[in-house]
């Protein structure tokens, strides 16, 4: 949403709340006379008509229906009235009572009735037609009510009704006709419902017509000429419909108008200039979002009794020469939005005057042509002023030292003009501030340190300056703050982590495109309510935090062209709300995590970093134009339209032995020629897999687990899945996440010396590896347990077969599966020999950097399900750091 949309709701939502404050209909309803009238008899035909009204309303909160019993005389009855002398019903008063239900047609009944006040219930249904029956009735209070249908015509029978109130209900169909007979009519109130067809023009022969409310209905048609006729009219709100047209002339000419309310429609034409002199007892004049064009009339000087005044959104033009000095009752000005311009020999001369207008409240002169400066006038204005706009003019200078006079304003609204010079400190003295809006301007300077003391603000907009110097740390003082933008300024330093300390930020956190260094805070995480966050285009560094992943409101995450490095945090993934994330032109690098697949991303850009293997292809993989990948040379895989080249399948990683070989082998019983073989086959199958191997190492995506998850896997480490007790841990058998996959999870016992560092050198030597004889490590958990201590674990491949040390001393507390053959065949331990030396093979001359494993022994062989052997436990796994010495080539 555009600020100056933001800034006319704001606006509009204020006016309308002086609408409903006016109250008129009450005082109203207290004008009448109660005149004593003559006995005719059939008091039992109210008392029956009193029950049927109770019979329809079925909810009761305030229990006024248990006064309403046959131990005491209707007339007593809480809401009613009666006659003195005959003993009628002559009043049903049940104002904001709660009553849900409907109207009984008995109500027609209760013939000697003069008033029915039942606001602010929530009676549904039709108004009864029996209503009509009612010759005696003056009063019709039915607003803030949930009736439904038209307004009946019948009413036109009550031809004593003075007071006819509907506002506030669902009424559909037009105003009718019928109404024209009420010649008693003084208050008509039919606002907001949704009333269509046009303003009937027999409104103009209700001679005693006082106010009429059509406000927020859909009435189309020109505004009726004869309204001119009503004399007595002081309030016409007509505001909130589609009325077009012209303003017919007669309307100028009610001296007794206080109140013209046409906003919101689509008026059109110019305003007479001596308007004001024509309705000199004008308080509120409202004609905002319409269309009029010409120039404000220059009778506006003369209106000494305009309370509010809003013309905004409207097509005026011309020199604003109005002198507002007379304006003593001024409380609101709007003319924002419009073309007006300030002349060129006598510039704001008009903003001069308005130093006198001692009740201004409400100032808003925004999206004009206005040309000059606020020197020396703005800190003299009213200090009643909450709200000043002036953006979206041609305003220059300095923002003026001496506006921290105006102690209680609450918005201030400078943006999009031309102001240079500095922030002035004195800035600190609006104690009250919540708004301040002062983006695309030319301010320069450093951030005022005073602006610590606005604790009330809650948006603070400095977008597109020339600001220079670092962050206050003491902005965590404004702790009621919901967005802050710096973006495109010359800031500089780091960022402070006191930033991260304002848990209110929601709506935004903008700090793009300026020179900002260093790393992003952990403390980040702290913004759990935060929406957007842009660090674009500066020079942050680092690693993402992990703790990003607990800014769970994140919608939008901007930290393109920085130099952030290392992986995307796995953390990310758990922002559920994140639609659009763009990394784009940083140094990041390694593998795109699977889990990314799960988000609602709409737009994801990883373009020109330097991530490696297996693109996603579901979620937001799936869809082309909704990633952006180009500038990563290592990845593979993917959609077929990323045109990315393909990653190996799995089964061409898995190569087969071939079963003849196999047979020959078993039969003979030569060690020689075992030797010879398994010579033969190391070589046959390493020279397979070399072209291969690096791309394989590429398809691998870590799964983010917690203590919380491996405790569940296990059932709670419990002894059933105890598969192995080794030197710095146990092992435990266990099944993970949705897909129900069998691992087998190495707890670390963190008290023994060096197990974190044998936790570190695991997860080091098996991150960049992988390799068909190597245990597949899954992923690593470091975290709390809950008592916490350190946890750490790691989570390999399941392999079912159990170790090499198992089979070769096989005793049954060891065995941990049914295992039929007992001992290993000849073929079977040459296999393991060769599977052993191929992983040795791999990981001292096929590995980006050689690894020694130092503790190759039975114990550290595992079998998986088709009895291959894989080397595990790189406890004590060591790399040797002169890697070309070692290669082969
Ligand atoms: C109706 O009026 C008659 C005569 O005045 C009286 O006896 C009777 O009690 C009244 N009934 C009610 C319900 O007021
Ligand atoms: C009738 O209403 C009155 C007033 O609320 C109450 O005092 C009285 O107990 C009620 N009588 C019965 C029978 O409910
Ligand atoms: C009162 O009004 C109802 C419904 O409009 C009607 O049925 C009834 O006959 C009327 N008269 C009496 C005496 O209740
Ligand atoms: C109806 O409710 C409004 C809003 O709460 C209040 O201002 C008004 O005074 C109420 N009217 C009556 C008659 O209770
Ligand atoms: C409508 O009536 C309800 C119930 O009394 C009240 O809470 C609400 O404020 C009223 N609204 C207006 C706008 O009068
Ligand atoms: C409409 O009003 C007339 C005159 O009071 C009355 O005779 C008629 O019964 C009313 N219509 C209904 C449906 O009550
Ligand atoms: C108003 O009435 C219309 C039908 O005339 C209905 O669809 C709508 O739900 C009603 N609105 C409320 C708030 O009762
Ligand atoms: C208004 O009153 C005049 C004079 O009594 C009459 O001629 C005209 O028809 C009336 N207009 C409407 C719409 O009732
Ligand atoms: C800001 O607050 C500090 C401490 O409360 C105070 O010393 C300083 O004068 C204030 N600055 C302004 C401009 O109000």
């Amino acid at each position: 949403m555009s600020l100056r949309l933001l800034c006319s709701i704001q606006f509009q939502t204020t006016l309308l709340l002086f609408v409903v404050l006016l109250h008129v209909e009450t005082l109203a309803v207290f004008g009448i006379s109660i005149a004593a009238t003559t006995y005719f008899g059939g008091n039992e035909t109210d008392h029956l008509a009193l029950l049927a009204f109770k019979r329809q309303i079925s909810r009761d909160p305030e229990n006024i229906f248990s006064s309403w019993n046959d131990s005491l005389h209707f007339c007593e009855w809480e809401g009613i009235t009666c006659g003195r002398k005959h003993r009628r019903v002559i009043a049903l008063d049940l104002q904001a009572r709660g009553l849900v239900g409907s109207l009984s047609p008995y109500i027609g009944n209760l013939s000697f009735i003069r008033k029915i006040m039942l606001p602010n219930n929530s009676i549904g249904g039709k108004i009864p037609d029996e209503v009509g029956r009612l010759f005696r009735l003056q009063v019709l209070w039915l607003r803030n009510n949930s009736f439904q249908g038209e307004i009946p015509a019948n009413l036109s029978h009550c031809s004593n009704l003075y007071f006819l109130s509907v506002s506030r209900n669902n009424l559909s169909g037009s105003i009718p006709m019928e109404l024209a007979f009420l010649l008693k009519l003084e208050y008509l109130f039919v606002d907001r419902n949704n009333l269509k067809g046009e303003i009937p023009t027999f409104i103009g022969n209700l001679s005693s017509l006082q106010q009429l409310d059509a406000y927020d209905n859909v009435l189309g048609g020109h505004i009726p000429d004869a309204l001119g006729q009503l004399k007595s009219l002081n309030f016409l709100q007509l505001a909130g419909n589609k009325l077009f047209g012209l303003i017919p002339p007669s309307l100028y000419n009610f001296s007794s108008l206080t109140v013209f309310s046409l906003f919101k429609n689509e008026l059109s034409g110019s305003l007479p200039t001596n308007l004001f002199l024509t309705l000199p007892n004008l308080q509120w004049f409202l004609i905002y979002e319409n269309q009029f064009t010409g120039s404000l009339p220059v009778s506006l000087s003369n209106a000494s009794e305009l309370q509010y005044f809003h013309v905004g959104k409207n097509n005026f033009t011309g020199k604003l020469s109005v002198n507002f000095g007379g304006l003593h009752h001024l409380e609101l000005l709007s003319i924002a939005d419009n073309n007006l311009e300030s002349g060129n020999d006598d510039e704001m001369n008009f903003f001069q005057s308005l130093v006198n207008c001692s009740s201004l409240q409400k100032l808003g002169l925004s999206g004009n042509q206005f040309k000059g400066t606020l020197h020396n006038v703005l800190g003299n204005l009213s200090t009643q002023l909450t709200y000043f706009a002036i953006s979206e003019n041609l305003i220059f200078g300095e923002i003026p030292f001496g506006m921290g006079n105006l102690v209680n304003l609450a918005t201030l609204w400078l943006s999009d003009n031309k102001f240079s010079g500095t922030i002035p400190e004195d800035i600190g003295k609006l104690k009250k501030l919540q708004r301040l809006y002062l983006h695309n301007n030319k301010v320069s300077g450093r951030l005022p340190i005073a602006l610590g003391n606005l604790t009330l603000l809650n948006e603070l907009y400095l977008t597109s300056n020339k600001l220079e110097g670092t962050i206050p740390p003491n902005i965590e003082n404004c702790q009621n703050l919901l967005v802050l933008s710096l973006s495109q300024n010359n800031l500089s330093g780091i960022i402070p982590k006191q930033l991260f300390a304002i848990p209110m930020l929601s709506i935004g956190l903008f700090l793009g495109q300026n020179f900002f260094v260093g790393s992003l805070p952990s403390e980040v995480g702290n913004l759990v309510h935060l929406e957007v966050l842009d660090l674009s285009e500066n020079k942050l560094s680092g690693k993402i935090p992990s703790t990003l992943g607990s800014c769970t409101s994140l919608e939008y995450l901007y930290v393109e062209g920085n130099l952030f490095q290392g992986e995307i945090p796995i953390s990310l993934s758990t922002s559920r709300s994140i639609q659009v994330m763009d990394l784009s032109r940083n140094n990041l690098s390694g593998a795109i995590p699977n889990l990314l697949e799960k988000l609602s991303l709409k737009n994801l850009n990883l373009s020109f970093n330097d991530f490696q293997g297996e693109v996603p292809t579901k979620g937001v993989f799936a869809n082309a134009s909704a990633i952006s990948l180009i500038g990563n040379r290592r990845l593979c895989g993917g959609i077929l339209e990323l045109k990315l080249p393909r990653c190996l399948t799995k089964e061409e990683k898995k190569i087969k032995w071939p079963f003849a070989l196999k047979v020959v082998i078993s039969m003979a019983c030569v060690i020689l020629v075992i030797t010879i073989v398994s010579f033969f086959l190391f070589y046959w199958r390493k020279n397979k897999r070399n072209d291969k191997s690096s791309e394989s190492s590429l398809k691998q995506s870590f799964l983010r687990v917690s203590y919380q998850m491996l405790l569940k896997a296990t059932d709670g480490f419990s002894l059933a899945n105890l598969i192995g007790v080794g030197s710095f841990g146990s092992v435990y058998k266990g099944i993970l996440g949705e897909d129900r996959a069998i691992v087998a999870i190495k707890v670390l016992n963190t008290e023994r010396q060096g197990a974190s560092r044998s936790f570190i050198s695991e997860c080091e030597a098996l991150k960049n590896i992988r390799h068909r004889n190597l245990v597949k490590i899954i992923t690593s958990c470091s975290s709390v347990d809950f008592r916490g201590n350190d946890f750490r674990a790691l989570v390999y491949e399941f392999m079912p077969n159990g170790s090499l040390e198992n089979w070769l001393h096989m005793n049954l507390e060891t065995s941990i599966m049914q295992v039929e053959i007992r001992s290993l065949s000849i073929l079977q331990r040459t296999n393991i020999a060769i599977d052993v030396a191929c992983a040795l093979d791999y990981l001292h001359h096929h590995c980006p950097m050689p690894v020694v494993h130092c503790d190759i022994k039975p114990s550290n062989i595992l079998f998986d399900c088709d009895m291959i052997a894989h080397v595990g436990d790189f406890g004590l796994a060591k790399f040797l750091l002169r890697p070309t010495q070692f290669q082969k080539k």
